[in-house]
């Protein structure tokens, strides 16, 4: 038997594509129940799971006794026919001719997610399979969740390459804030301080002259301590800057992206969204309906109106964007937030100073902001009033300052969180759920 190269997947034997046929399966062993004569195993791969039958007469003795002791997780290879078979799930059933284990599991060290062992734990079942995430990724639910997280990866790089974006890459390593001082990770760099970069915005600001049209999805780093079921410390950010373009602008490809990753994962994911129980009608709304435009007076009139104590000038935190989006039916877009709520990059309403040409895209069904975009300051004048007037240090901004200095243009762009948006169209309870290893400001492990 060959132990490197795979050429048949348990998902194609179930779609039909090797009845009757001799395959050889690559695979884990999910499930294993049977007597001394003829063992039933469900192999899973990547791709799907199938139930294999063995019998001691067909393997002889040797090599049954060997498929017997396989526990859960061991790796193995077995040949055989494929049988179709109604009473089996999937349709299909692999009777066994031939058996190999190849990464056998200890008996003294057994896979250690088991029922038991989660209703046991002393930190209870969520950190105790935040402990074993490693060995979490391989159940259904997980890679479930990654698949369609690749999916929604695979939708955002075409969607912009599509349209001739340019793919750009930011450093990391940085030596000012994006989104403010208080969510800053600071790393000691030699000496000196530097700091773990919040966003791509401001580098992309400075290749927007060479480049016009660019994204990039990158991880973004925020220091926040709060444990909420949105936050983690580590996201994936998914970012476009666009010169000569309005708020307006900015908002169409926003909403163009999230549709286009909707209707993608309608195409791809679909079984997926189903087995997490996730309804494809509300999925296909946010891939075909426009999303509304509404200011964020408004919100915050809709908010007190729903006895919401708010004042104008705050952002709006989760609790409220929870409520204001719990009825919404599509993703709304909040525009116009008060210049007081927001950095100094956002560019000023002409025609009310009170006010920023800025956007919030929130997702319905009670998860809120998925967005944060807007048309920037873009005059060098501008700029360093902005910066003076928010008291920031002008030195570590001067690259910023100069892309004003040397031919600035009207233009924007937006950052999408790549995890929310996971977790929202997965229906997830928590962000955790949709990132292999969620980093939260109480744990960097595994
Ligand atoms: O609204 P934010 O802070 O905007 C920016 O960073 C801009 N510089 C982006 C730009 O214009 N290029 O972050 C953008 C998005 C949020 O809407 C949210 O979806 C996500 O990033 N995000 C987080 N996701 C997970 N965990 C966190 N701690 C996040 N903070 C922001
Ligand atoms: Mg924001």
């Amino acid at each position: 038997m060959g132990e490197s190269m795979k050429t048949t997947w348990i998902g194609d034997v179930q779609s039909g594509q090797h009845d009757n046929k001799e395959v050889e399966l690559k695979g884990w062993v999910k499930r294993s129940r049977g007597s001394n004569k003829i063992r039933f195993i469900v192999l899973r791969d990547s791709t799907g799971t199938i139930q294999c039958v063995a019998k001691r007469d067909v393997l002889g003795d040797e090599s049954f006794e060997q498929i017997k002791s396989a526990l859960i997780e061991s790796s193995i290879i077995l040949k055989g026919t494929v049988n179709v078979d109604e009473r089996s799930e999937g349709g299909h059933e692999l009777v066994v001719n031939s058996a190999e284990v190849i990464g056998p599991v200890n008996p003294e060290t057994p896979f250690p997610i088991t029922e038991s062992a989660m209703a046991a734990a002393d930190g209870g079942e969520t950190e105790f399979l935040l402990d074993n995430r490693h060995l979490y990724l391989r159940t259904s639910r997980m890679t479930t969740m990654l698949k369609i997280r690749s999916s929604v990866f695979g939708a955002i790089h075409s969607y912009f390459r599509d349209r001739d974006f340019l793919e750009y890459q930011a450093p990391n390593f940085v030596a000012g804030a994006v989104e403010g001082g208080s969510t800053l990770f600071e790393v000691p760099y030699f000496g000196r301080k530097a700091y773990l970069t919040q966003s791509w915005q401001l580098y992309a600001e400075a290749a927007m002259p060479a480049l016009e049209r660019l994204y990039t999805i990158a991880p973004s780093f925020r220091a926040e301590k709060s444990r909420t079921r949105r936050h983690l410390t580590e996201f994936w950010h998914a970012e476009m800057e666009m010169a000569w373009a309005t708020n307006d602008e900015i908002m169409n490809h926003g909403e163009g992206v999230v549709r286009h990753i909707s209707s993608t994962l309608l195409d791809e994911r679909s079984d997926e969204l189903e087995t997490l129980g996730r309804d494809l009608d509300l999925i296909s709304r946010f891939a075909d309906s426009p999303y509304p435009r509404i200011r964020y007076d408004e919100a915050v009139e809709t908010l007190q109106g729903l006895g919401v104590e708010i004042e104008w000038g705050q952002d709006l935190d989760y609790s409220k964007e929870k409520i204001l989006t719990q009825d919404f039916d599509v993703p709304h877009f909040l525009t116009h937030y008060p210049k007081i709520a927001k950095p100094f990059y956002h560019r000023v309403d002409p025609d009310d100073e009170k006010y920023v040409l800025c956007h919030d895209l929130l997702a319905p069904e009670g998860y809120g902001e998925i967005i944060g975009g807007g048309e920037r300051t873009w005059s060098e004048e501008e700029i360093l009033a902005r910066i003076d007037e928010e008291g920031t240090p002008r030195e570590p901004y001067q690259f910023y300052i100069d892309t004003r200095t040397y031919g600035g243009v009207p233009h924007g762009g937006f950052g999408l969180g790549v995890d929310r948006v996971c977790s929202w169209l997965s229906g997830a309870d928590h962000i955790r759920e949709v990132i292999p290893f969620p980093r939260d400001s109480r744990r960097v492990t595994p």
